[in-house]
């Protein structure tokens, strides 16, 4: 890594407790805890140089395996506000070229901010000469607002805000090695979503059930951190899918309603607890605000639940990954983008 330049690669993260609804939206601070699995497949990768002698911010952006070339006025906008908050963390007061790249597969429709954001936090702190562990990496990734970063900067199983913590940043409950779990995406859009999480997070309170989910949480959570604890998917499965279906619940129940299903999610719902009910395969499934369901199981499961979701008229493309080892500064010359 030569000073002045750096790369991170930053993972994806698949919640099964949701974050869902923002206390403090300036500090990016959640009513409740989540916990998530992070990723190994889904990820971001991000190049920082430093122009010390300049003051603006050059960007370039891609996905999958297209060029990269200028990103929307809103992505940059995000960029810009996040590099400045890093920007002030680290009495810095130069400029920044940056490219970015999601190297998720082509036309998942996966896009995401936590592993982006955690991706730049990471880079842009180690080309200005700082080596974050987890634990500061974390909070610096939430403050782009982005929540779910927090939980990005840990491999493996992860909780946020850390139980006991100073409630901001993300703590590992175990390392992915623990427990090989797979998730399985089953796409059935592609398209950007209609309605942003920021925008989900805002209007989360004006549902009659927020109160109720919150009240329902800490059992809920409790349940997740054992079952993880114990590597037992039948503990955690019907825990997962009641809470995905719970923020839904919340979502439809909004004023005004956000509605993220598509036809094809219900397909795809339908066919797991088919195979779940008549055919005892280990499958749950989980959905984060977006159409495409999350397939949780263990190795033996997989092969079946691809092949059967693959089948599915409704569904576009079925992505696998599984449990990942969270983010890291590459040091190779031929890592950078730019
Ligand atoms: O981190 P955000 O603001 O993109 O919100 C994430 C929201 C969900 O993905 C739906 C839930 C979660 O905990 O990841």
């Amino acid at each position: 890594m030569s000073a002045g330049k750096a790369t991170a690669v930053a993972p994806a993260n698949i919640a099964f407790v949701k974050y869902w609804g923002t206390r403090d939206e300036e500090r990016t601070l959640p009513y409740n805890p989540s916990i998530s699995m992070t990723l190994a497949r889904c990820v971001s990768r991000c190049t920082v140089e430093l122009r010390p002698e300049g003051s603006d911010l050059e960007l370039l952006f891609g996905e999958g395996s297209a060029g990269l070339a200028p990103p929307s006025p809103e992505f940059a906008r995000g960029v810009e506000r996040h590099l400045g908050r890093l920007a002030e963390w680290a009495g810095y007061r130069g400029g920044f070229r940056v490219a970015a790249r999601n190297e998720f597969p082509t036309g998942a429709g996966l896009a995401s901010s936590a592993s982006g954001f955690t991706a730049l936090a990471l880079a842009a702190a180690a080309a200005l000469g700082r080596e974050p562990g987890p634990e500061e990496l974390s909070a610096l990734a939430r403050r782009s607002g982005s929540g779910s970063a927090a939980r990005s900067a840990w491999g493996g199983y992860v909780e946020w805000p850390a139980a006991g913590g100073d409630g901001e940043g993300a703590a590992q409950l175990a390392a992915a090695a623990h427990w090989d779990l797979r998730d399985l995406v089953a796409v059935v859009d592609a398209s950007p979503k209609g309605v942003s999480s920021r925008a989900g997070h805002r209007l989360a309170p004006t549902s009659p059930y927020f109160e109720r989910r919150l009240a329902l949480l800490a059992a809920r959570l409790e349940r997740v951190r054992g079952a993880i604890a114990a590597r037992s998917l039948a503990e955690l499965g019907p825990v997962v899918e009641e809470e995905a279906i719970d923020l839904h619940l919340i979502a439809m129940s909004s004023r005004p309603p956000v509605y993220y299903w598509r036809p094809g999610t219900l397909a795809v719902l339908a066919e797991a607890r088919r195979l779940r009910d008549a055919e005892g395969v280990a499958v749950w499934a989980t959905i984060d605000a977006g159409p495409n369901v999350h397939l949780i199981c263990e190795p033996a499961a997989e092969a079946a639940v691809a092949a059967r979701m693959t089948a599915l008229p409704e569904v576009v493309a079925v992505l696998r990954d599984g449990v990942g080892g969270g983010p890291r500064v590459l040091r190779g010359a031929e890592d950078h983008l730019i």
